[in-house]
């Protein structure tokens, strides 16, 4: 479909069970992979991005098996990967890409890690140098900065690296790198990114020391994570949020998504709904694995501008695009600072937000760590004609608008919603029907 035409909803009702989480299901895959026996996965996400990481997987001759959203991995140690006949393609990925290319940096293998236009445009670097700086044999584009990657079997050494970014996928990347490595290895710096992989690789028998400051790891004696990791993936705050969005911002609206990841690393979209005057209510508090999960039900409200910066960034990087439409909808201004990781995204979502929300009658200040959106003082957006340049979140963004905007709205490329969100379009109906 190249274009989908919304009008306004009378009202937003029902019970949405949103899909796996698209960060834990990579890692599910991943680092079972590499364990020692099966395990079983449910509520796996079959978003575009996660099928990617299962074929790069297969092609490196294991064995995993998907029937919907149940997915057995069976595990063959860090040294039964096999070089694949072929360049490993990670599509839209750029979690595939980073965390394969530290799993493989240390494998006496040759492989090559490709993806989409998108991808080869993002910077690679940021895994690239460390990953040298602990001896791996990495080239590519541009001295490695984009994909492809070709990396070289190397011996990967111990050792510490600061991290200057507050990045889950290059912290991954390491910590995977540091699986096979000679000696233990520190991070430090801004490790303050999503949490999954430590919480994971611990539940698999990993030994990681954790403080607020730094993490090391110690390598497994044996070159296989000790205990296979059969999971439900609890539901994806990511999608969550446009639901608790669209709940928010339309005038008669009460939502609930059962199940979603409530880890504190990626939480931060509920504290600056809840600071912009979102009534939320969280009920059924509970720990699936080793996530914390819960119910989360987003009914009507006020919005006010809020500022979003700081250590918040990191735990709402990937809700931004749905928080600027919450925000065009409240009263008074809202700034977006220290978000300048936001251009290295699936598109530069500071330019590409800007772009939709001034279609839609915002105004918006795009700066260079951020943006400035003025409210309009209630859900008053124009409908549009809106692009979503093949990026997710911008095309699910433009879609909740549309659900309050005024006249139709016409969004660019629809499909690739499906790259973490299969059946958010058919959801999108059904929350605008159901009683
Ligand atoms: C992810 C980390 C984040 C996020 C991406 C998923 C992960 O990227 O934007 O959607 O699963 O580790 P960065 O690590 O680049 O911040």
């Amino acid at each position: 479909m190249s274009s989908v035409t919304l009008s306004t909803a009378a009202q937003l009702r029902g019970v949405v069970d949103v899909p796996g989480d698209k960060s834990i299901s990579h890692r599910a895959v991943i680092f079972n992979a590499v364990a020692s026996g099966s395990a079983r996965i449910t509520n796996f996400l079959t978003g575009a991005d996660c099928l990617s990481t299962i074929a790069c997987i297969r092609a490196l001759g294991v064995d995993v098996t998907q029937n919907g959203d149940e997915v057995h991995v069976y595990g063959v140690g860090l040294q039964g990967l096999r070089e694949p006949a072929d360049v490993l393609d990670c599509g839209n990925s750029g979690t595939t890409l980073r965390l394969l290319a530290g799993l493989l940096a240390g494998m006496p293998i040759f492989t090559v890690l490709t993806g989409d236009a998108s991808l080869r445009s993002r910077p690679q670097r940021r895994i690239v140098e460390p990953l040298r700086s602990l001896g791996a044999q990495i080239d590519g584009r541009q001295g490695g900065d984009r994909a492809p990657l070709a990396l070289r079997g190397a011996s990967i050494r111990g050792g510490s690296y600061r991290l200057p970014v507050a990045s889950a996928q290059v912290k991954s990347a390491l910590l995977l790198a540091g699986l096979g490595g000679s000696g233990p290895l520190t991070l430090t710096g801004r490790i303050d990114s999503r949490d999954h992989t430590e919480r994971m690789l611990t539940a698999m028998g990993v030994e990681l020391e954790i403080t607020p400051e730094q993490i090391t790891l110690h390598p497994p004696t044996h070159p296989v994570l000790p205990y296979p990791l059969s999971l439900r993936v609890p539901g994806d705050p990511s999608s969550a949020a446009f639901w608790w969005v669209a709940a928010a911002i339309h005038p008669d609206a009460e939502l609930t998504t059962p199940g979603v990841c409530l880890n504190p690393t990626r939480s931060g979209v509920l504290d600056v709904l809840r600071a912009m005057g979102a009534q939320i209510e969280i009920t059924n508090q509970r720990s699936e694995g080793s996530e914390p999960v819960g119910d989360v039900t987003v009914r009507s409200s006020a919005l006010r501008g809020t500022e979003i910066a700081g250590d918040l960034i990191p735990r709402l990087i990937d809700e931004i695009p749905i928080l600027a439409v919450a925000a065009a909808c409240a009263e008074g201004e809202t700034l977006v600072r220290d978000a300048q990781e936001l251009r290295a995204k699936e598109t530069d979502r500071i330019a590409t937000v800007a772009e939709g929300l001034s279609a839609l009658g915002v105004k918006v200040e795009p700066t260079s760590d951020g943006m400035k959106i003025v409210g309009l003082g209630g859900p008053l957006l124009r409908g549009a004609q809106v692009q979503s340049h093949h990026d997710h979140r911008l095309a699910m963004a433009w879609a909740v608008a549309a659900l309050v905007a005024s006249g139709e709205m016409t969004i660019a490329d629809p499909d690739s919603a499906a790259v973490s969100y299969p059946g958010f379009w058919e959801t999108l109906t059904m929350v605008q029907h159901a009683t």
